[in-house]
């Protein structure tokens, strides 16, 4: 018996599992119920009692031993799985961490922005619950002009004279400029507008809208072209061409608007222009003396110029989104196709 302890001892000294499932083989084979140390204490029954004096000593720190060998690793695979493999294979490659990304409609308002900020135009915003003044009225829409039509207004508020609707554009914005300040004004009014249309791949019942305004003493409507002109040229590329066609709005006079040169087939005609070689990106014209003198400004010193262009329109010329509503149902399978933009 001791020749086998002794045995064992040399074989436990040397034992050093690689794995949960080696630790656990070893468990079995000593300290099981059918195992080693149980079988020598077995035996250890049947033995003379003269050797029971020295054999007691020698066995109860034979079990010592192997109970000792066994706690010693067996905290270190206690995460491991079943199999014996480690749960954690420090060389797999890390889980990819996504990063959100810009809407595309802010990456082109921001573009848009930036363009205007290095002509010296300010940022401003107003609110999108809207008076009849600030979004008819003061902008040369008489009450029952047809003009009103143009638009389809969702009303909160139905009272003679004094309406109060969502915003069906943000030349509302430019009227509240010219309220609360003093001319020149340079400035670019983004923001989110209503229409009461019925929802397709083509037009939507909110979108939005950067609007531009720009008054000082003698601003001409060369001004205008050729400030919308550098614009289409930052934001489209050098070579873009641009037309004028007359246009009507109640609150300019004369009135346009402007076509550039087809992104999409730079003019050799696609289904983007309608085989046209141009599309129309906005409105403008040079603002209405009626509108000036509404906002208490002198139409006889102070000339000036607006804008106002869709911001959805913009994108689609440069990503060619077939569907409006792609912009407002956050799919992240549209959303993750921009360009990552973090500022
Ligand atoms: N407010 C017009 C619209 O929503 C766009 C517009 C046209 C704005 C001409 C302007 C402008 O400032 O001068 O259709």
């Amino acid at each position: 018996m001791q020749d086998q302890i002794n045995q064992y001892t040399v074989e436990i000294e040397e034992f050093a599992p690689a794995n949960a499932a080696q630790l656990e083989e070893y468990r079995i084979r000593f300290l099981g119920t059918k195992g080693i140390v149980k079988d020598l204490f077995e035996q250890f029954k049947a033995v003379s009692p003269e050797e029971k004096r020295v054999l007691g000593k020698v066995l109860n720190q034979f079990k010592q031993l192997a109970e000792a060998k066994y706690n010693e690793f067996k905290d270190g695979f206690e995460s491991e799985g079943q199999n014996g493999a480690a749960d954690i294979d420090l060389t797999l490659p890390g889980e990819g961490f996504a990063v959100g990304s810009r809407h595309p409609l802010s990456l082109v308002r921001n573009e848009i922005i930036d363009i205007f900020k290095r002509l010296g135009f300010v940022v401003a915003e107003g609110p999108e619950i809207e008076d009849d003044w600030h979004n008819f009225s003061a902008l040369n829409f008489p009450e029952e002009h047809p003009a009103r039509d143009m638009q389809d207004t969702f009303f909160i508020k139905k009272e003679a004279g004094n309406d109060i609707a969502l915003r069906t554009h943000t030349s509302s914005v430019q009227v509240r400029m010219m309220e609360q300040g003093k001319p020149p004004f340079r400035a670019i009014m983004p923001g989110r507008v209503y229409r009461n249309e019925a929802i397709s791949a083509r037009a939507h019942c909110f979108f939005h809208q950067v609007e531009g305004l720009y008054i000082d003493e003698n601003v001409s409507f060369a001004d205008l072209k050729q400030t919308l002109f550098h614009f289409v040229t930052e934001l489209y590329g050098e070579g873009t061409k641009v037309r004028f066609r007359p246009s009507y709005f109640p609150f300019t006079e004369p009135s346009a608007e402007m076509d550039i040169s087809c992104t999409i087939c730079k003019g050799s005609g696609c289904n983007m222009c309608k085989y046209t070689g141009w599309v129309e990106i906005l409105g403008c014209g040079m603002v209405d003396p009626n509108v000036l003198e509404n906002c208490g400004i002198d139409s006889k010193k102070y000339t000036g110029f607006a804008f106002g262009m869709g911001i959805e329109r913009i994108a689609n010329l440069k990503w060619v989104i077939r569907d409006l509503r792609l912009f407002s149902e956050n799919d992240v399978r549209f959303l993750r196709q921009f360009k990552t933009e973090i500022i």
